[in-house]
């Protein structure tokens, strides 16, 4: 879900709306704004996108100060009842939350039993409730809210408003929240894309911050009401990365931004023909004999992309479902390096797996977009992929800087570790990164995707096959496909096909063969014969010259380069192949259903 508010002196509508949908990768279910204004606290909600939010508000509501809400459904179906904000019996305290509160079943019970009417399905609409039953007690909102997120067992950001008080109420535990600060008027939002047109100024608050804001000042205190200190940043993403620009898309739009997204990941990061991490200097993991990667979605993708490497590099290596981590991880202790691998920085599996982890004894290191996001401030060190903001809800730009900077740090390991072995082709590897983005240019102009998407659009069935690093960008490949098409796809080390999946190949099923220049091609070439005879056409993924490409039915082309990263160049093909499908089936290419870019919850 994301949240906003705005506390100011001008009007508050129009700023809550245009945070609202420059959060919507974070949900889309319902949305809803409560303005404060001479005449009380007055809530729009509705289910649906923010566009019908937006057209169903009868004139401008008025008010200087107020909270926005877009939701990704956990308790209760996404109905107008279920869209926040929530509020109280009485309609006097309004509240948006992210997260979610484990023992909201009895607090509900007791609310009710002390006369409290309830309307949503949600777990949200205790804290209303909460506020306005402390508020009787107390007399005072601050303490109100203190004693109602004291209360609260599970994880939130809560954004509040109280009828005839000029003052936004705040507080987080386990979900993100950023405040935003310009010269006129305060923010505060789960990300900062929701108010970054107006300012590049933040705090990123930390878990057990209590924020009360009003038209003039902030202030920042602990759960005990002791002021806290937190230093003011400058984020350094240019509001325009924002927009959507002359695309159609944000996901086409990112798609075509992986030139200039690369360029700034590698980005001093070779020096001398080796790698360099500034905040990682040489030495930094002289005492680590196994790495971890843990990880959900795109970015296990990636993480099987640094794990492969890894494990090339002669160390003992596991990549862990994060959601899965208790059931799959080997044994961890301190010279355990665990890598969460996490665009937003937020995803609550990961992090769950990364304390876990981290409790063991492991030494814990984050690689992610966000700065300061919560993976990035509570792991033992962060390095940033620089992939700029990304709000398509399917990830593409940040997966190839993921995959790049895990690449260029597996080397840096691998110098450092007693038993490790940097790539003997280091020199070559490196080199050829440094024309990675010119590559991805020419695979840019010159992509048959959109007519290829034409050509196999009615199958039954789509599949995606590929050997070693082939294998994750397969992966890939199918979840990208899956996920914006609707269309059924599925992704398989290509060995795997004959152990039964190709009961399911038909002249229906196309099978996307990746290929990457390296030795292991000719075991795809095998498998994509196998699928061959039993009548699917096969697309030859991956540079020409190969023996693949002769026996193809079809070929997605990438220009030759180290192995590396040719996979990387045939994920941007896969990419555009998705992208072009999803938009001849017109499908809501940037917001696919059911989903949510960052899901903070478990
Ligand atoms: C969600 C998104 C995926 C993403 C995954 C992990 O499920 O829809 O696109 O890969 O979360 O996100 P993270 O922020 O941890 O990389």
């Amino acid at each position: 879900c994301g949240i906003i508010a705005r506390i100011g002196h001008g009007n508050a509508a129009d700023t809550l709306i245009t945070g609202l949908e420059n959060l919507e990768y974070r949900g889309y279910d319902s949305a809803g704004i409560a303005v404060q204004n001479g005449s009380g606290v007055k809530v729009h909600k509705c289910s649906g996108e923010v566009s019908r939010l937006k057209s169903s508000l009868d004139g401008q509501p008025h008010g200087n100060m107020g909270i926005g809400h877009t939701r990704w459904s956990t308790h209760g179906p996404p109905t107008d009842e279920n869209a926040h904000p929530h509020t109280d019996t009485a309609g006097d305290v309004a509240v948006v939350h992210n997260g979610v509160i484990d023992n909201y079943d009895e607090l509900k019970a007791e609310l009710r039993a002390k006369g409290h009417e309830f309307e949503s399905d949600t777990d949200s609409e205790v804290i209303p409730h909460l506020i306005d039953e402390y508020r009787e007690e107390t007399g005072d909102t601050e303490q109100a809210v203190r004693r109602a997120v004291d209360t609260l067992e599970g994880s939130y950001a809560i954004a509040a408003i109280v009828d005839g008080e000029e003052a936004v109420y705040a507080a987080r535990k386990g979900s993100p929240l950023v405040l935003g600060l310009d010269d006129e008027e305060w923010y505060l939002a789960s990300d900062v894309p929701a108010f970054l047109e107006h300012t590049d100024e933040v705090i990123y608050l930390e878990d057990g911050d209590i924020v009360v804001l009003d038209p003039d000042t902030y202030q920042i205190t602990d759960l005990d009401g002791t002021p806290i200190e937190r230093s003011v940043d400058t984020v350094d993403w240019d509001p325009e990365d924002a927009g959507k620009g002359e695309y159609d898309h944000y996901m086409l739009k990112e798609i075509n931004n992986q030139p200039t997204s690369l360029a700034n990941t590698i980005e001093g990061r070779i020096k001398d023909g080796d790698v360099a991490f500034e905040s990682l200097p040489p030495g930094s993991f002289d005492d680590i004999d196994t790495v971890q990667f843990v990880a959900c979605g795109t970015s296990y993708h990636a993480a099987m992309y640094g794990a492969q490497l890894v494990r090339e590099a002669g160390l003992r290596t596991e990549v862990l479902r994060a959601s899965e981590y208790e059931s799959t991880s080997g044994p961890v202790d301190e010279n355990t390096l665990v890598i969460a691998v996490t665009q937003s920085g937020e995803t609550a599996d990961t992090l769950d797996a990364v304390r876990k982890a981290t409790e063991c004894g492991a030494r814990s290191l984050a690689v992610t977009n966000v700065v300061g996001s919560t993976a990035a401030r509570e792991a033992d060190d962060a390095i940033y992929i620089r992939a700029g903001p990304e709000v398509g809800v399917a990830a593409t730009k940040t997966y190839s800087s993921q995959a790049v900077t895990l690449a260029l740090l597996t080397q840096r390991i691998a110098a450092d570790v007693p038993e490790g072995t940097p790539a003997d082709d280091r020199g070559e590897m490196l080199e050829a990164l440094e024309d990675l983005p010119k590559h991805v240019e020419t695979v840019l102009e010159t992509s048959r995707a959109e007519a290829l998407a034409r050509d196999v659009f009615g199958s039954k069935s789509y599949f995606f096959i590929g050997h070693g690093l082939g294998h994750s960008v397969a992966l890939e490949g199918a979840l990208k496909f899956k996920e914006i098409t609707y269309e059924h796809a599925e992704g398989f080390a290509a060995g795997e096909l004959k152990h039964g999946p190709l009961a399911l190949v038909t002249e229906e099923t196309p099978v996307f063969a990746v290929s990457t220049g390296s030795d292991s091609d000719s075991k795809t070439k095998t498998n994509a014969i196998e699928a061959q005879s039993r009548g699917a056409p096969i697309v030859a993924v991956g540079p020409d010259d190969q023996s693949l490409v002769d026996v193809a039915d079809d070929h997605l082309s990438v220009p030759d380069t180290h192995p590396v990263w040719a996979g990387l160049l045939a994920n941007v093909q896969l990419q555009l192949l998705s992208y072009y499908a999803a938009r001849q089936l017109d499908r809501p290419i940037d917001k696919p259903r059911n989903l949510a870019k960052s899901v903070t919850v478990e």
